[in-house]
């Protein structure tokens, strides 16, 4: 078993631990420190064998070990569901030297994040990622988050893990589509400067679902080099903007969609459209935009729309996180990792990008 340590320069640094049986590191008490320890594992009920996996690892090894399962997906992030959490912390005495453990998808990890962040003004909490998105992004970066009715990620805290568990074995049970999905923010990554993501698609592209290690540790790697400059988005520069790539238009089409498109695929149709707002202001070539195509379409990512309206997606993007001051802002690319931002784009580009990016649009 080869595992790869990548370490996220964070306040409190912390290791992403990466590989086919990563779990395993929790016997060694290396990341976690376990003793004396009372333990809560919050994870969903998709993910039973992967929670039930983590606490054979680490049961014996703890004060007292305890479990909270939260609803599967986007239901977890949820005040209630917070609330009923911080009840049970109460009921079995968790206080600040204890630790909770994350084993889910990105769902699971933002209001896992969440309750640490909050209970007791803090306590430890470990992700164990169970998605690709997970792995690739959401587990890491100390960006917790539940939604309300005015908007998706509205209530949050920024609280780092002590350590990312990510076990590709535990992608095993994960449905092919949502698999899929997370390669989104793979090859996103891929874009703002891994390039060694795209040429190993292009190369095969197989690569990111048969043997997908050496990509996620590249995608890993770029954000933990992101999230390590600007922890807390708030770089006068691009900073963690960067991440958002793709995401604009992305965000647009998923609220559109009432969330029947997956949060990937909706990245990924935004990083064409990107690519086409960049190319349309004569900041990148024709070919670069078209490498967007190829890549994404290798992995049976969507690269088209079928909005009818762009003033229906533009109203949605400017209630965007990023739009300033009433103005749309885009992170774009001129070529792989050469980032620029924009602001207040001519609408003529963007209906050029928009119209580029439909269905049946001939290329
Ligand atoms: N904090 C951040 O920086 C950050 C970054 C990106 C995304 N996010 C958040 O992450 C969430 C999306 O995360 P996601 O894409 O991982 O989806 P998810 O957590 O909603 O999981 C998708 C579905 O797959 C199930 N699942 C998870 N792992 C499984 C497995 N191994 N086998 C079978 N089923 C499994 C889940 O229970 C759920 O039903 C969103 O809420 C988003 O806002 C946060």
């Amino acid at each position: 078993m080869t595992l790869t340590v990548i370490d996220v320069n964070a306040q409190v640094p912390y290791p992403v631990v990466v590989g086919n049986g990563a779990v395993d590191v929790l016997e060694t008490d290396t990341y976690a420190r376990f003793k004396d320890r009372a333990v809560v594992i919050i994870s969903n009920p998709d993910v039973e064998e992967q929670a039930m996996h983590v606490a054979d690892r680490i049961s014996g090894r703890v004060r007292a070990l305890h479990r909270l399962i939260v609803p599967s997906g986007e239901a977890a992030k949820d005040l209630e569901v917070v609330a009923r959490a911080w009840e049970f912390l109460a009921s079995v005495a968790i206080d600040r030297s204890d630790m909770l453990i994350a084993v889910g998808g990105g769902a699971t990890t933002d209001v896992a994040g969440f309750i640490a962040s909050t209970w007791m003004r803090g306590v430890d909490v470990v992700h164990v990622p169970t998605t690709t998105a997970g792995m690739v992004d959401a587990a890491i970066g100390g960006k917790t988050a539940i939604d309300i009715a005015a908007g998706k990620n509205l209530v949050g805290a920024f609280h780092d893990p002590r350590a990312v568990i990510c076990d590709l074995n535990f992608l095993g049970s994960l449905p092919p589509d949502e698999y899929r999905s997370g390669l989104a923010e793979v090859v996103k990554c891929g874009f703002i400067g891994a390039a060694s993501i795209l040429t190993a698609i292009e190369h095969d592209h197989t690569a990111l679902t048969d043997h997908p290690k050496d990509a996620f540790i590249s995608a890993i790697n770029l954000k933990a080099n992101v999230v390590a400059v600007d922890a807390r988005e708030n770089s006068l520069g691009i900073g963690r903007e960067l991440l958002n790539y793709g995401h604009t238009f992305g965000h647009a089409l998923e609220t559109l969609s009432q969330y029947t498109l997956r949060h990937g695929g909706g990245v990924s149709i935004g990083m064409v459209f990107a690519a086409e707002v960049s190319h349309a202001l004569g900041h990148c070539s024709s070919e670069f935009v078209a490498r967007h195509r190829r890549v994404l379409s290798a992995l049976g990512l969507p690269i088209s729309h079928d909005v009818a309206d762009l003033n229906a997606a533009l109203e949605v993007m400017m209630r965007d996180k990023k739009a300033r001051a009433g103005k749309l802002r885009m992170i774009l690319l001129r070529g792989v990792g050469d980032a620029y931002s924009v602001s207040d784009i001519d609408e003529s580009i963007l209906l050029a990008a928009f119209n580029a990016t439909k269905r049946d649009a001939v290329h």
